[in-house]
């Protein structure tokens, strides 16, 4: 078994975080989405592993990446020249797949559970294709599934104007070399992509076993902001522990799990966990609130955050109250104190700004 983790594409619906970053490599809770993906293929005991890179953000994926020794894997890189579809990332991963079963993990995507019982069921049951479902709220923006009455499937559309069901396709599935010769048989979606769901449609056209699985936990695609605070939200729920590296000094107060890494200071603070914050970051006269996470080399002085992510080096100050938002590297964020009231911006292209 081998795995294709799928990390290169535009992430558009990031801008303008992804006009200088691979949003694969968006930090959760302190950690970027990568690494959660590549615990998940190391503790499946997968080994050989190709990760689909941009001309634009490969670099910074493989420096992030490296060789894989630290999760134990080997990792080889494939140059994807243009985002053309996730089945087209297979087409040009297949030197590297030869006739191997594979995982194909999307690289922003995160699972609650990882991908090692799935891997055991298809060795055992050997379908062609073994696709994860969940149920979600609006699957018109999904690769959805139709079921039979004995909870096969019935057929898979790509984001339909009528969902049949609210079963999404999870970006997670184990495919047999038999993928390759339905990709071979697919066109070009309506958006000019070579789409996974025709792909494994046509697996089903062609006769071959399709099985699904229901996901239990949840599953979070990180591809936009609000996905992203809630993927924050939840995996600092579920994983920070108190740990208090920085310094905390006797003006401050804090309750609840909070993980402060070395070299960072709190200074006549309040912070209410579940907070992570990263190395060499000042905090001084601020309350930080729940579900938020702090990069590196980050300075908070007079302010009020709640559930947000802040990326390294990034400097807030005299800000009343800052909530769900998500602030990029070295962005600035401060308090205009002149008697003349005006907003001053300096945005970048496709920045949101709500005031
Ligand atoms: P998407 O989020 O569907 O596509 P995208 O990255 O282009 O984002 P947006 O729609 O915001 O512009 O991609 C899912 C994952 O697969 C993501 O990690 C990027 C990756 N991908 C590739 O590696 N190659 C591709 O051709 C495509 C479309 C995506």
């Amino acid at each position: 078994m081998k795995a294709l983790i799928l990390s290169g594409g535009k992430g558009t619906r990031l801008r303008p975080l992804t006009h200088t970053m691979a949003k694969q490599l968006v930090p959760v809770a302190g950690k970027p989405i990568l690494g959660y993906v590549l615990d998940h293929i190391a503790e499946a005991e997968i080994r050989d592993v190709g990760v689909i890179i941009s001309p634009e953000t490969g670099e910074e994926v493989r420096r992030y990446l490296g060789t894989g020794r630290r999760w134990g894997v080997k990792i080889k890189y494939i140059l994807q020249e243009e985002p053309l579809g996730l089945a087209h990332a297979v087409v040009t991963a297949r030197d590297f797949l030869g006739e191997s079963n594979f995982v194909m993990y999307l690289g922003d995507n995160l699972l609650r559970y990882g991908v090692k019982g799935a891997r055991k069921r298809f060795e055992t049951e050997r379908p062609d294709a073994l696709i994860y479902l969940k149920e979600v709220d609006n699957p018109k923006q999904f690769g959805v599934a139709e079921l039979k009455k004995d909870g096969s499937i019935k057929r898979l559309i790509e984001k339909p104007s009528r969902p049949p069901s609210n079963l999404a396709l999870v970006g997670v599935y184990i495919f047999s070399n038999r993928i390759h010769e339905a990709i071979a048989r697919i066109k070009p979606s309506r958006r000019g992509e070579l789409e996974i769901t025709d792909a494994i449609q046509e697996l089903i056209n062609m006769g071959y076993t399709v099985k699904s699985e229901i996901l239990d936990g949840w599953w979070l695609d990180t591809g936009k902001k609000d996905d992203l605070l809630q993927a924050n939200t939840i995996v600092l729920d579920e994983y920070i522990t108190t740990s208090i590296k920085g310094r905390v000094d006797a003006a401050s107060d804090i309750v609840g799990r909070v993980d402060i890494m070395s070299g960072t200071k709190i200074k006549n603070s309040r912070l209410r966990g579940p907070i992570k914050i990263g190395r060499n970051t000042v905090i001084e006269n601020s309350f930080i609130g729940p579900y938020t996470s702090i990069g590196e080399g980050v300075e908070i002085r007079d302010s009020v955050i709640e559930h947000a992510v802040i990326l390294d080096n990034a400097v807030i100050q005299g800000i009343e109250r800052l909530e769900d938002s998500l602030i990029g590297r070295g962005a600035r964020v401060v308090k205009n104190r002149s008697q003349h009231k005006a907003y001053r911006l300096m945005i970048g292209d496709d920045t949101v700004v709500e005031v």
